[in-house]
This record gives C-alpha cells, sequence and structure tokens, in this order.
C-alpha cells in the first residue's frame, strides 16, 4: 500500500530528526518504506542542493524556485515514483510546499508560476500526509546554532516568520493532508503523536498489521535514533 508522507516546517524545527524516527519505526515493524530528502535525495540533486544553500553569489527567486523543481523532478523520477509503483511509504524531509512557501511566502515570487512549475515538476503528485513541524523561528533558528549557516537560514526573521504563517495559511486551507505537530514539545512527545497519526492511516489505508501499543514502541526506537540526519 503506497503512501507519500512528507515533512515541513521552518529550520530546525525538528523535520529530518522526526523523518528519521519515523523511517526506524516503519522499518521496526516491517513495513517496506524509503527515507529521502529535498531538495537532493539523488547525486544530482545533492549537487543542486549545495548550489542553492552554499553558494555565496546571489540566485534570482525564479531561478531558485526552477532549481529546487529540476531537484524535485528528478527524485521524483527516480526515486519516489519507482518506491510508490512498489507500495511502499515514502517519508520525504520537505516537498512542494516548501517552495510554495520558501519562494512564495518568503521571496514574494508569483504565486501562479510557483504551482505551475511544482505541477510540472511533479506530474500532479500530491502527499497523502504532510506533517508540518510549527515553531517560533527564533527558536528553530537557535537549535541549529549560528555557525554554518546557509542561505535560507541565514535570512532575516521577517522572512522566516513569512514562512511559518504561509505553512499554517496551507495547512489551514487543506486541514485533511496536514498534521500540525507543536515543534516545541520534547522529541519524543513529538514522535509519539506521528507515530500514532502514521498507524492509524496505515491502517486505515490497508491491512497492516500494527503493534499493539504504539507509545511504548514509539519510545523504544527513540532511545535508539540518531541525530545522524540533523542539521541538514
Ligand atoms: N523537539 C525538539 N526539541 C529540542 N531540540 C530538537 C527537537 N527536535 C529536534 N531538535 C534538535 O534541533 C536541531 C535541528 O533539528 P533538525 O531535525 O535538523 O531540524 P530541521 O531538519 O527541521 O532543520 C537538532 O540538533 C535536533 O537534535
Ligand atoms: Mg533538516
Amino acid at each position: 500500500m503506497p503512501l507519500f508522507i512528507t515533512f515541513e516546517g521552518g529550520e530546525g524545527s525538528g523535520k529530518s530528526f522526526q523523518a528519521s524516527v519515523l523511517h526506524k519505526l516503519l522499518t521496526r515493524d516491517n513495513i517496506p518504506s524509503i527515507l529521502t530528502r529535498e531538495p537532493g535525495g539523488t547525486p544530482v540533486g545533492e549537487e543542486i542542493t549545495k548550489c542553492l544553500k552554499w553558494n555565496n553569489s546571489s540566485i534570482s527567486p525564479l531561478a531558485e524556485m526552477l532549481l529546487f523543481n529540476a531537484s524535485r523532478s528528478h527524485l521524483i523520477e527516480t526515486v519516489i515514483s519507482p518506491a510508490l509503483a512498489e507500495g511502499k511509504v515514502v517519508v520525504c524531509d520537505r516537498f512542494t510546499d516548501s517552495t510554495i512557501v520558501y519562494q512564495g511566502y518568503g521571496r514574494k515570487l508569483d504565486m501562479k508560476t510557483i504551482e505551475k512549475v511544482n505541477k510540472i515538476a511533479t506530474g500532479g503528485l500530491i502527499p497523502d500526509l504532510t506533517i508540518l513541524m510549527d515553531i517560533i523561528p527564533g527558536i528553530g533558528l537557535a537549535r541549529k546554532g549560528i555557525q554554518k549557516r546557509d542561505r535560507f537560514e541565514k535570512e532575516g526573521l521577517s522572512f522566516h516568520n513569512r514562512v511559518r504563517n504561509g505553512y499554517l495559511e496551507l495547512a489551514t486551507k487543506e486541514p485533511g493532508r496536514w498534521l500540525i505537530i507543536d515543534a516545541g514539545k520534547s522529541k519524543e512527545e513529538i514522535a509519539r503523536e506521528i507515530w500514532l497519526k502514521v498507524k492509524e492511516l496505515i491502517q486505515e489505508r490497508g491491512n497492516q498489521k500494527g503493534e499493539e501499543n504504539v507509545d511504548d514502541a514509539a519510545g523504544e526506537i527513540f532511545e535508539e535514533s540518531t541525530d545522524e540526519r540533523a542539521g541538514q
């Protein structure tokens, strides 16, 4: 039973950490799944990411949006679509909503243009569940520290506030797809909340057998999980 789950939210909100925990829980339960991320997730995508995050010269908002979608298109064609076709659960750290929010609300690029290009890149693929890690921008940025900030992390607070409000607006418009998480809570609490929702979705969609005691199971994996993807 294919399922496409995306993580969204501002810098340092815990997306990469929770995506990794979720992937571990799925693996532990023998639910075929993959963990990937945007931008990146493929060799060519990682090259595009380097340019988008670490290039010191300016990039026009339109070029930036096209680069994100170039990476996205390649990721979908070579990683996401094949995994979904095999019936896997795909967990993706950021997806199209990031582009709407960062380039649309953040950079103020025309929304219609973004939506058009997003649609070309995705071929209309929409996540089944999008988890919004909502956090006050100052708190998220502080978690990441001030060292080695990328092009987006270096933006001012007004940019990050527009991003946060953009996400909340998208989630409010489409409540069926989004799960809003208070990302200021503890890692354990958040992992449990997400796991409960994903289990519910899996049980609703398919006939996969689930763990009875979801809370304990999540706690156990949480203990083992590492920050290996944190900071990305
Ligand atoms: N709920 C949380 N409370 C406190 N710190 C957290 C929480 N979730 C993640 N962190 C820490 O914050 C930092 C950023 O997390 P990360 O998962 O990289 O965020 P993102 O991918 O959203 O930028 C990491 O050091 C991570 O361990
Ligand atoms: Mg990350």
